[in-house]
């Protein structure tokens, strides 16, 4: 068994952080959201993982081969982004003969993906879906159950009548026929090989799709606002660890990491983390804020948001729900004119 995991595409709507950076490298509780399909893989038992890379190969190279992982990791160059079913196309040789889990690098799924393989496996499919029930069907790749609710009878993307509330999630089993069926099938309206058509081929060619339920939660990180859920999440389940002595005040649970110096004017409220070599002066931490390493905030408020390393913050009032961008700085100007003073990278978002 083999894992294919997709880091490559534009993530356009993750601009303007991915005008410099692959958007499964952002960091969720201060990793990166691609970790956390390498460490479902592994957990799992699948020790031979591929890894798709696009539009910025060298940097996720270097991100993934600065761990040591309990796997032989590869990189399997895809070029232009031309779909997921072409994902699969360009890693033919890779896979081989071998059955595999296709997982898209910006989904976190807190279960992990061990009983879903277990099902896979058990059930003898040719291919085995994730699904989770949505209110909001509409939005999504829908799935479209067989008459005694074991198998998958239609795959609809983005239905106005959506014959069920089960979305589809970015992780897939395979057996080798999906090769077969990734060669049948023509690009979709938006010119991309959807993997939606690829299983569509394969229920219509006689083969049995199985699938399974997310129980707990899951979430693609595609968007801002998904990336900010994605944090409270894992800050949900975070454990106390301060490696530094602070005389900070502090409730809740928080981590803090090494070489970091937080005043005695600071109020932490977990749960939080802050990485390494964070300085922080006369200012308010509040609940579900990750901090990453070398960033200086002083006098300023932060709370739900996620600041990427090396940031910059000063005499910034009061910020919630952002999304700060490596190195960048927030500073309260004293030249005059007086007023508000911007240099923001294009597609930026400002809500004042
Ligand atoms: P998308 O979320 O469609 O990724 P995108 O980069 O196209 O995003 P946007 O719409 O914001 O531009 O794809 C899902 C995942 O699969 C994501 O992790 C990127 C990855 N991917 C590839 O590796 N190759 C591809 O050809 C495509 C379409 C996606």
């Amino acid at each position: 068994m083999k894992a294919l995991i997709l880091s490559g595409g534009h993530g356009t709507r993750l601009r303007p952080l991915t005008y410099s950076q692959q958007k499964q490298l952002i960091p969720v509780a201060n990793k990166p959201v691609l970790f956390y399909a390498i460490e479902d893989v592994i957990e799992a038992g699948i020790h031979e993982i591929g890894i798709i890379v696009g539009p910025n190969a060298e940097q996720v190279k270097e991100t993934v081969l600065s761990e040591d992982w309990d796997a032989d990791i590869e990189f399997i160059y895809q070029g232009d982004p031309k779909g997921l079913a072409h994902a699969i196309l360009v890693a033919r040789d890779y896979l081989g003969d071998d059955d595999f889990v296709m997982y898209l690098g910006d989904n976190i799924l807190r279960e992990g993906i061990v009983e879903h393989l277990r099902h896979f496996k058990d059930g003898d499919f040719d291919a085995s879906i994730l699904l989770q029930e949505v209110p909001n069907p509409q939005q999504f790749g829908v799935a479209e159950l067989s008459e005694d609710g074991k198998t998958i009878k239609r795959l609809v993307e983005k239905p106005k009548v959506p014959p069920s509330n089960l979305a589809l999630v970015g992780i897939y089993f395979f057996k080798p026929v999906i090769h077969e069926a990734v060669r049948n099938i023509k690009p979709s309206w938006r010119n991309e090989l959807e993997i939606t058509d690829a299983i569509q081929w394969l229920i219509d060619n006689g083969y049995r799709v199985g699938w399974t339920k997310v129980t707990g939660w899951w979430k693609d990180t595609g968007k801002p606002g998904d990336l900010l859920d994605a944090n409270r999440l894992i800050l949900d389940d975070i454990q106390t660890e301060i490696q530094v002595e602070t005389k900070a005040r502090i409730h809740g649970r928080v981590v803090i990491e090494k070489g970091t110096e937080i005043d005695e004017k600071t109020v932490i409220k977990g749960p939080v983390v802050i990485g390494k070599n964070v300085v922080i002066r006369n200012s308010y931490i509040g609940p579900y804020t990750s901090i990453g390493d070398n960033v200086v905030i002083e006098n300023t408020e932060v709370e739900d948001s996620i600041i990427l390393p090396d940031s910059e913050i000063r005499d910034a009032g009061r910020i919630v729900e952002s999304l700060i961008g490596r190195g960048a700085k927030i500073l309260r100007g004293s030249s005059h004119p007086s007023g508000r003073k911007f240099v923001l990278g294009d597609m930026s978002r400002v809500l004042l």
